[in-house]
């Protein structure tokens, strides 16, 4: 049976070891890695988070700049920023809606790195897309590099199983394992269309290596596709051939890497069961970036999107707990007060990359274009790009 442990990696050689730049090199104040999509210091100069007068300059950059500028605010944002958002959504929708902006100049995405990454893939090139803070990425994300996703392919073709193998990478992931995904005949996917990206990969291949999530690989496999968990190994990127045999790699259906969500993760079973003692009658309602015995024990299961019409469509008086990111958890909370919605853990669960976005940076980065100094742009190298649009693409094209 497959392991879902979600603590830190072990080490096993040197060019296995943890990357400075992780949780733990952050910690101990060690240098951030290059390739991290956090620990990145913000340059510029921000107004105080104490400025009575930041609604008000928000208000008249954004009104300065018209139809030039296009924002965009993930689900998970604070409030004090998605009050300026033109839209919100999930990471699949907004970067939909940035798609179908080609008039706007200036993108200002309010959510994580690789979503701007994604945003800048699908949009033309003259449009600017910018990240109001850099030091917002994504720990998931991050737990995938290029080099050791390559080290991974490396060992299936050693093996003779890269003709066989078909890569779905999550959207919650760099460019570069984008285009690895699309170099290699695979598909992107999100929480809300993981079975058919799945179902289609299984159709291409024998087998596939779900990047980076593999709670949401696990859980679509076995829940939706009726796998077993015994057809899913983990993969270690920080040991020899990902800690596995060469048996163990040649009969999994799901090779699943060993990445997880910081906040998800957090769920237990014992979250679970204390909310249910605590309010009987309780519907409980998690995202499928939660580990398999929680997802099993719950009621609900959905992205983000599923989640918010779940509760729209809740009959007034019925009571739900939700496992996700608190930031949407509190806006739904006062968006049904005729529904009682509680969050699953008693203890509090941010997403801190996705609050690093504040009142202060999105002001700073608007009055930056108004000044017509854009600042934190980010861009995706042609070559990169291309390779990933082709699996961002696939992912469009599924049945
Ligand atoms: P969605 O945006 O697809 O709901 O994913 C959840 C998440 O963790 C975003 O970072
Ligand atoms: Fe990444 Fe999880 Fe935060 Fe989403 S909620 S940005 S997956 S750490």
């Amino acid at each position: 049976m497959t392991s879902t442990d979600t603590s830190s990696p072990g080490q096993a050689a040197t060019v296995f070891a943890e990357p400075a730049g992780t949780a733990l090199s952050l910690l101990l104040g060690q240098a951030a890695d290059p390739r991290s999509e956090r620990g990145v210091e913000c340059p510029g100069d921000l107004p105080a988070p104490s400025d009575p007068d930041l609604v008000a300059r928000a208000l008249a950059a954004k009104e300065k700049l018209g139809e030039r500028v296009f924002i965009l605010g993930h689900h998970y944002q604070r409030d004090e920023v998605v009050q300026f958002a033109d839209v919100t959504g999930d990471s699949f929708k907004l970067a939909r809606d940035a798609a179908n902006r080609p008039d706007a100049e200036y993108i200002v995405f309010c959510g994580v790195h690789f979503m701007a990454e994604s945003a800048d893939i699908l949009t033309a090139d003259e449009q600017q897309v910018l990240l109001p803070d850099l030091a917002a990425g994504c720990s998931m994300a991050d737990m995938a590099t290029a080099e050791q996703v390559e080290q991974c392919w490396d060992v299936l073709d050693e093996l003779g199983l890269a003709e066989r193998v078909v890569p779905v990478s999550y959207m919650n992931s760099s460019a570069d394992i984008k285009a690895f995904t699309g170099k290699h005949g695979g598909t992107i996917c999100t929480s809300s269309n993981a079975e058919r990206a799945l179902t289609w990969a299984f159709e291409q291949g024998e087998q596939v290596l779900f990047l980076p999530d593999q709670h949401l690989g696990r859980n679509t496999a076995v829940r939706q596709l009726g796998l077993s968990l015994d057809d899913c190994v983990l993969y270690n990127p920080y040991k020899p051939m990902g800690g596995l045999t060469a048996d163990q790699l040649r009969d999994a259906k799901m090779i699943l890497w060993r990445g997880h969500c910081s906040v998800h993760g957090r769920f237990t079973k014992e979250c679970v069961d204390e909310v249910r003692e605590r309010v009987p009658g309780v519907n409980v309602l998690v995202h499928p970036e939660c580990r398999y015995e929680v997802v099993e024990s719950a009621d609900y299961v959905g992205s983000t999107e599923y989640i918010i019409k779940t509760l729209e469509a809740a009959e007034p008086g019925t009571k739900w707990a939700l496992g996700t990111e608190l930031n949407l958890v509190r806006r739904l909370a006062n968006a049904h007060p005729d529904k009682q919605i509680v969050f699953l853990d008693k203890s509090v669960c941010y997403c801190s990359t996705m609050n690093r976005i504040d009142l202060p940076h999105l002001v700073w980065t608007l009055e930056s274009l108004v000044a017509g100094k854009p600042v934190n742009r980010i861009t995706v190298a042609p070559d990169t790009a291309a390779l990933a649009q082709a699996a961002l693409e696939q992912m469009l094209a599924l049945p």
